[in-house]
């Protein structure tokens, strides 16, 4: 398949996870996709279209069939990604107006056969594409005339501790099993020591994955996730701007582990 990125062929199985992830959604899950995905696009989808890239479990295209999108297609690079989507998509029917399909963001070709979207959602994927602007650029491309949203999550940039990220999820996605559960347990042990040094303990034990997530998968995914890029708000901002579209919200973190949300609308052709 075309579209990966040709300098590292090193890639985390995202949909491994997911399928593990998949046995565990239930309506608490579903709900809280889909309340996430209402707040995103500010109320439901009846009469839009959604495209949904980099669709993973594919919960987040369930949850736009549930606030009623006039169509949804959703694709992944990888193939138990998609196998999880369609497994979701099964589940509701197969509805004749989703369509499931394996692709890569970073094929132009394969992306103008899907035509344009009133709304297109990327949570979590265009970073771990290994060419986050270049899917960036060709993500928003799928945004349809004036109003149409570009919905999308990426890493939070932190300028000294990006790169020793990089290397570790590097690691963790080139090793065997050894390997990966000292990375997880070495991960799990830095994360609870700092924040217990910093009173946060309590917070950090209790605190909940938002979005439908689990902690253990959205563990996984964040030590693993491979290609890795990151970007400041800032950045992406003065990336998409310029490229005919105003913001219209965002959710901005200061965590290295964060992913920040940004929704944009857009602008009317000069
Ligand atoms: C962290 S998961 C996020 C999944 C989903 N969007 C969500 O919010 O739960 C990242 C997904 O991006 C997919 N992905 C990575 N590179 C891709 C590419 N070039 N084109 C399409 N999907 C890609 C991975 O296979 C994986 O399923």
């Amino acid at each position: 398949m075309t579209g990966t990125s040709s300098t590292d062929d090193v890639r985390f199985g995202f949909g491994r996870n997911w399928r593990a992830y998949l046995r565990s959604i239930d309506e608490t899950k579903l709900q809280a996709a889909e309340d996430e995905l209402r707040h995103l696009v500010g109320g439901d989808l009846a009469g839009k279209s959604f495209l949904d890239i980099g669709s993973g479990s594919g919960i987040h295209s369930l949850a736009a069939h549930r606030l009623g999108a006039k169509s949804i297609v959703s694709f992944d690079y990888d193939a138990d990604s998609v196998a999880c989507t369609r497994e979701m998509h099964a589940r509701v029917g197969a509805p004749a107006n989703w369509q499931v399909f394996q692709g890569s963001v970073l094929d132009p070709e394969f992306l103008s056969g899907l035509g344009v979207f009133d709304v297109v959602y990327s949570w979590g994927v265009l970073h771990h594409t290994g060419a986050m602007w270049r899917a960036v650029e060709l993500a928003m491309d799928r945004c349809a005339g004036t109003g149409s949203l570009f919905v999308i999550g990426l890493y939070h940039k932190k300028a000294y501790l990006t790169p020793a990220i990089k290397r570790v999820k590097r690691a963790y996605s080139a090793g065997g099993p050894a390997r990966r559960g000292a990375l997880l347990g070495g991960y799990i042990a830095a994360t609870l020591a700092y924040a217990a040094a910093r009173g946060q303990l309590r917070q950090v034990v209790q605190n909940s994955p938002r979005r439908g997530m689990n902690a253990w998968h959205d563990l996984v995914d964040w030590v693993g996730g491979y290609p890795f890029e990151a970007a400041t708000p800032a950045e992406v901002v003065a990336f998409v701007e310029p490229r005919g579209f105003q913001s219209v919200r965002s959710e901005t973190f200061t965590s290295f582990a964060a992913v920040n949300t940004f929704v944009f609308s857009r602008l009317p052709p000069k």
